[in-house]
């Protein structure tokens, strides 16, 4: 059995987000796949306070043994749920739109809570980084309504680049697959051919999952 977490990461409909209708795929795709287990973490739908001096607090009072008070609880049962979620998984799905040339603040604050020294990463004796998730594999779903695939506009994209530093490369997950739709606002004559063949390319990689065992 492979368990699969779906990091949801868009609130709007599936009528109106692309990326929430490529979470929808994915998971009408995968529903009744016997050798998965797949379940959602929807980052808008969980208690998750910003990063800030209440976490850090929390941070200096659980390190010296001291209570908590609730707020402080309340975050680190929030960083707790989310870490739990990545350790059970074998299998990590990032469904998440490109906004402001970015991620949704709420996804930003799953990453805070996971990426974390001890938890997805640790410093080796000489000082470097060594990465704690790599029996981890995770599959990249996005949208953009521009074009950020050309050499003049690639470095402006910071929501693909940025999940794919993170989780590829300190937490050291493996990649294997990744469907991007974009351009369907730039060229909005093409945008329903755009979109259509983004839904396909999702429909295919959780048909590829339900196919194979990846947890071996
Ligand atoms: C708040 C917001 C900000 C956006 N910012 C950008 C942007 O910076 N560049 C861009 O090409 N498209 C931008 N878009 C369009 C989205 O990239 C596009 O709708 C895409 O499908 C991903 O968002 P969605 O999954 O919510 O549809 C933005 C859309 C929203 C709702």
């Amino acid at each position: 059995m492979t368990n699969v977490l779906v990091v949801k990461a868009n609130n709007r409909p599936a009528s109106q987000g692309v990326s929430s209708k490529m979470y929808e795929v994915f998971m009408d795709a995968v529903k009744g796949a016997e050798n998965l287990n797949v379940t959602t973490y929807d980052v808008f739908e969980e208690n998750t306070p910003y990063f800030g001096q209440e976490v850090f607090d929390a941070y200096g009072k659980l390190a010296q043994g001291q209570e908590l008070n609730e707020a402080e609880a309340a975050v680190m049962a929030a960083q707790t749920k989310a870490r739990q979620a990545i350790t059970d998984a074998d299998v990590v799905v990032f469904a998440f739109p490109l906004w402001n040339l970015t991620i949704p603040a709420k996804l930003q604050t799953f990453i805070d809570y996971t990426y974390g020294a001890g938890f997805s990463f640790k410093y080796n004796e000489n000082g470097q980084l060594v990465s704690l998730l790599t029996d981890k594999k995770a599959i990249i779903l996005n949208a953009r309504g521009g074009i950020y695939s050309t050499p003049e506009t690639s470095g402006m994209e910071m929501a693909v680049n940025y999940i794919k530093s993170v989780v590829g490369g300190v937490y050291g997950m493996e990649i294997i697959d990744e469907v991007i739709i974009e351009g369907h606002n730039a060229m909005s004559d093409k945008a329903e051919e755009i979109k259509a063949a983004g839904f396909a390319a999702v429909k295919e990689v959780a048909e590829r999952l339900t196919k194979v065992a990846v947890n071996a």
